[in-house]
């Protein structure tokens, strides 16, 4: 048996004692197997910490009734990942809220080293996308969402074959992109319903605000003009100065793909992870000529890639597995289904639902 924080807590744990709310009322029983919800319930009524057993439910009952998300959620690698990043979100959130303080000077390569080690964890048989996606169901703070857009920064940076020091250069433009968020008060970031038009305003001074916190750093100069040039767009269509495609600088080209798609994969507490393939046809719907078109096709590619030979689920109901990438149509591969081969770049009324 052990305690863990609620924070710590993963679908699948088996919990070892009741818990009683602070006036009595018993909300959980022991011996049940924590899921999702159950865990949100427990973050619900403010319990900080439980006890759990030692083993995982979901380990001797593996199979292909429990979701993808699931199974990786169980993982031991996705569990040593979560132990890490909770870690490394621990230290970003100090060393930002000093650098919001004024005059330090950030510690870039201890951010740096922090973040690579981080990223070594991740290295198994999980997708690191798939993990960082899971990662978004328990923190939603500025920091999570960083360091979570500086790892999509150093995967991407890897699969355009940059050089090592601009890897790491990208990786850094990702971990910083939001500083400027600091400046705005908890209650707007994290505002649940529709901006007003003028919390909306304040948001669009975070680039600037985060440029200003950067420049007088002994920094690479990219990393400021990331954070001020993030929200641009290709098409012009951007904050905060509408540039344009060539006038955007590289790394902040990086920096707005990986912020988009972190931004879009972001879990809510009613449905979890959204399928890859779904987000990708949103990208190919509407982000082609936002993004490098470079870059974005190079990602897509890629992220599509990971799932080839993957079991997935159709919207008929059945299920098959991806046996080939449409290079022209990337959300929409050929499925196999049984003796049967689907192309959805063709079939329209089918769509990949879920990965199994
Ligand atoms: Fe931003
Ligand atoms: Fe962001």
């Amino acid at each position: 048996m052990r305690k863990l924080k609620t924070s710590e807590l993963l679908p699948g744990m088996i919990l070892a004692e009741d818990i009683y709310t602070y006036n009595d009322k018993r909300i959980l029983t022991k011996g049940i197997e924590l899921t999702d919800n159950l865990i949100t319930r427990l973050e619900f009524y403010s319990i900080l910490s439980v006890r759990v057993e030692d083993e995982m439910a979901s380990s001797k009952s593996i199979d292909d009734e429990i979701s993808y998300f699931e199974k990786l959620r169980s993982s031991r690698n996705y569990i040593e990942f979560k132990v890490h990043f909770d870690h490394s979100v621990d230290s970003l959130r100090l060393k930002l809220e000093k650098l919001a303080e004024g005059n330090v000077d950030l510690d870039v390569s201890t951010l740096l080293d922090s973040t690579l080690s981080l990223i070594g964890t991740a290295k198994g048989s999980y997708n690191i996308f798939d993990m960082l996606h899971n990662m978004r169901q328990y923190d939603d703070s500025t920091y999570a969402h960083s360091l979570n857009v500086a790892l999509v920064c150093h995967v991407l940076a890897k699969w355009l074959n940059m050089s090592e020091a601009d890897v790491n250069l990208a990786t850094m433009c990702g971990l910083l992109h939001d500083v400027g968020k600091i400046k705005i008060p908890d209650e707007i970031i994290k505002k649940p319903a529709q901006l007003t038009a003028d919390e909306f305003a304040l948001i669009k001074t975070h680039p600037l605000e985060g440029y200003r916190m950067l420049e007088t750093q002994d920094i690479n100069e990219h990393v400021p003009k990331a954070a001020l040039m993030h929200h641009e767009r290709c098409d012009g269509s951007g904050y905060p100065h509408a540039l344009t495609g060539d006038k955007i600088d590289k790394f902040a080209k990086i920096v707005a793909i990986a912020d988009v798609y972190e931004a879009m994969t972001a879990p809510r507490i009613y449905r979890g992870p959204m399928c890859p393939f779904h987000v990708i046809e949103i990208f190919e719907d509407e982000g082609l000529q936002k993004y490098e078109p470079a870059y974005i096709l190079t990602f897509l590619q890629n992220i599509v890639n990971t799932h080839l030979r993957t079991r997935v689920k159709l919207s008929n109901g059945e299920t098959g597995e991806v046996v080939y990438i449409n290079q022209n149509a990337l959300s929409r591969p050929v499925v196999k289904v049984g003796e049967t081969f689907h192309d959805l770049a063709k079939e329209h009324d089918l769509s990949i639902e879920a990965i199994l």
